[in-house]
């Protein structure tokens, strides 16, 4: 079947299911292409809780599922690859985050929506890149403890002074990495050209970005800046749309090194099976989802900027 019979058959299905294809900004062109809405971590997750189709069709990776379901859990959260995780959010567990708050009495726990459901549930509040910011200052609390991410832990202690930031040493093995040599280079192959980074890089990256955002974020910061070149320091998948919303203006990866390869498993193929099959499913038994969905709705009731 080629790409258009698949496509074909993706749509029709979609609508005899009355599912939502959810797509994340990182993941392959053709499946952002198709999907019904594309996004980053949180305007996904708002969409989960919101749609009223009986299907969500999550195309990313495991935790976004999870939250979907978290969020949504009179739905079918689908995972098209059950294999597509997040190894940052795999780098700790519910036992080893108990481990850490018992280490640090009384600080009050940020955890990136990167995070599985069970460590969700042993946090205090949920964060995403976009705004990990505002919800550290929104907390009464002097001492936060960051989880899993350092590195955006390290952003948020740097833009939150006036707190404690302790960061638990998870990272995502592709912005860590992005080397400063890599930027330095691409900065003078592209002159003026501003660099957009994700908070997920490491802060000597950061030191050198005109612009830290989560993956919405710059696409909104494309289209408002003049320039005509950017140097977009994060995961390749989201070039394809600043490339179609921004035909005039020009994108640069500064390594070939940034692609998730969990981010790049699911294929038209498995979306139009997991349609068919209507698998696989993603659920959380009802104890961690309630737990854990309390963390992400104190983050929503976080008024944005
Ligand atoms: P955002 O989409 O929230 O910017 O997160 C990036 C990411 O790494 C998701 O896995
Ligand atoms: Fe996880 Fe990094 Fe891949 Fe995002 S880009 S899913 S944080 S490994």
């Amino acid at each position: 079947m080629d790409q258009e019979q698949l496509k074909q058959q993706i749509k029709q299905l979609v609508a005899e299911r009355d599912a939502l294809l959810m797509a994340h900004n990182y993941q392959r062109d053709e499946v952002q292409e198709i999907a019904d809405i594309t996004g980053d971590s949180l305007a996904l997750s708002m969409e989960a809780a919101k749609t009223d189709k009986q299907v969500i069709v999550f195309c990313g990776v495991h935790f976004m599922a999870e939250s979907a379901a978290i969020l949504a859990p009179e739905k079918t959260v689908l995972l098209p690859r059950e294999d597509a995780g997040c190894p940052m959010a795999d780098m700790v567990t519910a036992e080893q985050l108990r481990e850490f708050k018992a280490q640090h009495p009384g600080a009050t726990v940020v955890t990136y929506v990167n995070s599985t459901a069970a460590v969700k549930a042993e946090s205090d509040i949920c964060c995403t890149s976009s705004n990990a910011v505002n919800v550290a200052r929104s907390l009464d609390s002097d001492k936060l403890l960051m989880v899993p991410d350092r590195n955006l832990g390290r952003y948020i202690a740097k833009h939150v002074p006036e707190k404690e930031c302790i960061c638990y040493e998870g990272y995502c093995p592709t912005h860590d990495r992005l080397k400063v040599e890599e930027i330095e280079q691409a900065k003078k192959d592209h002159p003026g050209a501003p660099v957009v980074a994700h908070p997920e890089c490491t802060p000597e990256i950061l030191a050198l970005a005109d612009h830290i955002c989560s993956t919405s974020g710059m696409y909104e910061y494309a289209q408002t800046n003049p320039a005509k070149k950017f140097i977009i320091a994060t995961e390749m998948g989201i070039l394809w749309r600043l490339k179609k919303d921004n035909p005039e203006k020009e994108f640069i990866l500064p390594s070939r090194a940034l692609i998730c390869p969990n981010m790049k498993l699911t294929s038209l193929e498995d979306i139009l099976k997991c349609l068919q099959t209507m698998e696989p499913r993603i659920t959380v038994d009802p104890e961690t989802r309630e737990q854990a969905k309390l963390t992400l709705d104190r983050m929503l009731a976080v008024p944005r900027d």
